[in-house]
């Protein structure tokens, strides 16, 4: 069997060391390392994680290259359009942490809204002085509505759970307005943004970052959202205008923002580390021991497929 693979770091689980074995070579080194940029052009298939960015420079110093497998469900640190134009096989994972993720989003939700991580700190801190009538108070969800752009298995099922919660899920996609999404226990309907936002005590955001949703969520969407609406982002952070989103938690505009994913990641704006009722995590979405294994597997069986397959 041919394949020369090079990854920039190990995976969750046994599935790359088997690929490995399967395959001529299995090198491991750090993205853009002087031994990563001297493994290129002999490389068959890449493995990187999605905060390592690839170019087509990148591609054309790799003309082996048949196939690139991303340790996530998101693509858009890949050039998509030059890989199809390279005959370069793009390999993801999506469908196995659609639930860990999904339950981030909740954990976040919840952790604003009821105010979670200033309880804990209060008890560590020492100064808790006892149960009082207005302490710490939060916002409840049971009957609010509960906006979610994106309308894929993510974004899914993250409207399960809000339902379980009693709250009432609506979707904003691509497909545009009209119909209704099916969650499983019942069907939630699909608006226009314009519909969406000013009816979402809750927004969530579970689409893909493309050329379409860049932005999308800029300082007019974000103005349109109720007063004391709740932002939850496990998706990317170039969706949102993020200084806009500042600008409305300082003002006491939203009610408070759960994030685990930032623009310029892991360099956030210092900006989020004094904004007020928000809550950050560090891209923490699918990170679960069985989401992490099963993507590692997915991603090696689509290498090795790939691999595999003869080019036309
Ligand atoms: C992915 O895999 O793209 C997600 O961002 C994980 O949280």
């Amino acid at each position: 069997m041919t394949g020369r693979i090079l990854s920039t770091s190990a995976l969750v689980g046994p599935a790359l060391g088997t690929l490995g074995a399967r395959f001529p070579e299995l090198r491991l080194a750090p993205f853009r390392s002087p031994a990563w940029t001297a493994a290129l052009p002999e490389a068959e298939a890449l493995v990187v994680l999605l905060s390592e960015p690839l170019t087509e420079a990148d591609l054309a110093a790799a003309p082996r290259l048949r196939a690139i497998g991303t340790y996530s469900v998101g693509v858009n640190h890949l050039p998509l359009e030059a890989c199809a134009a390279r005959g370069i096989t793009v390999v993801s994972t999506p469908g196995v942490l659609t639930e860990a993720t999904a339950d981030l989003a909740l954990a976040l939700l919840m952790a604003v809204t009821r105010r979670v991580a200033e309880g804990e700190a209060l008890v560590r801190s020492g100064a808790w002085t006892g149960w009082a009538p207005e302490q710490l108070l939060g916002i409840g969800l049971a009957g609010k509505t509960c906006g979610i752009l994106g309308s894929g298995p993510i974004g899914r099922a993250f409207a399960r759970r809000v339902w379980a919660l009693g709250m009432h899920p609506v979707f904003w996609d691509r497909e545009g307005a009209g119909g209704q999404v099916d969650i499983g226990p019942v069907h939630a309907p699909r608006l226009p943004l314009a519909a969406l936002l000013p009816a979402s005590a809750v927004l969530s955001l579970h689409c893909p970052l493309t050329t379409h949703t860049r932005g999308l969520l800029d300082r007019r969407a974000l103005e349109q959202l109720p007063p004391g609406a709740v932002l939850i982002n496990t998706a990317r952070g170039g969706i949102l205008d993020e200084g806009a989103a500042m600008d409305l938690l300082d003002a006491g505009r939203l009610g408070g923002a759960g994030l685990d994913v930032y623009a310029g990641e892991p360099d956030l704006d210092s900006r989020w580390l004094r904004t007020p009722r928000t809550v950050l995590l560090p891209h923490l979405g699918s990170a679960t021991v069985e989401a992490r294994e099963a993507m590692a597997r997915l991603l090696c069986d689509g290498l090795a497929a790939a691999l595999n397959t003869p080019r036309c």
